[in-house]
């Protein structure tokens, strides 16, 4: 009986891991057109009567990409509804769960609280932008394949921005040093133990990943 057990436990883990790892490598392919909305759509003037540049460039995940952009558009909004970037989710979308964090120069933000135009300038990285371009995973991702470490996943691409980011800082946090380090993220299944043990996991094979 003890036999079964372990070997129906060990298809459900291998089946929820291929699942987990299919929603994580899949993120960058999941640009459904759907979500896309043309800039036909939107008018194509370049400049409203205001003097304000709506098409504008910005580097996301290392590429320069032209979009139509209003004046109050956020972040998030661009890159889920013009970019098909969908791995950055929209939870509250009032910077108060995290679910949209994606790094901006390297630092962690909400980008559902920030005007696209202003990120001009700078670089953005969304979880599609982590993996390599052969499809390896960042070592975060793969502490989060390692240890299961989430349910829906919901806040899954958000959790692992905000670990990247914080990791940037202080690549050898203890386990409360990480938890206060992504406390800005909030997980609605409550999973919170089960996340800082992935994301643990995560730094600990970035170290590995630099020591090689
Ligand atoms: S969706 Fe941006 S903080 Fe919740
Ligand atoms: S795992 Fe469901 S919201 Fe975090």
């Amino acid at each position: 009986m003890a036999t079964v057990k372990r070997i129906s436990d060990k298809a459900k883990a291998v089946s929820r891991r291929t699942f987990i790892k299919s929603v994580i490598a899949g993120s960058a392919g999941v640009a459904s057109s759907n979500y896309l909305f043309r800039a036909s759509t939107l008018g194509s003037q370049a400049v409203t009567a205001g003097g304000f540049e709506r098409l504008i460039t910005i580097n996301v995940n290392g590429r320069q990409r032209r979009v139509d952009v209003m004046k109050q558009e956020t972040l998030a909004w661009t890159l889920r509804y013009k970019l098909g970037l969908t791995g950055t989710k929209l939870g509250c979308d009032r910077a108060e769960c995290g679910a949209c964090t994606v790094l901006i120069d390297d630092v962690p933000h909400y980008s559902c609280s920030g005007l696209t135009h202003t990120v001009r300038a700078r670089k953005v990285v969304t979880i599609e932008g982590l993996a390599s371009a052969d499809g390896t995973l960042h070592p975060v991702q793969q502490g989060v394949i390692d240890e299961q470490g989430f349910q829906c996943a919901f806040c899954m691409s958000g959790f692992i921005m905000a670990a990247v980011g914080f990791l940037k800082t202080n690549p050898d946090p203890t386990r409360s040093e990480l938890a206060h380090g992504i406390s800005g993220n909030l997980c609605r299944c409550q999973d919170y133990d089960k996340i800082l043990t992935a994301m643990m996991r995560g730094a600990e094979n970035m170290r590995r990943v630099h020591r090689a």
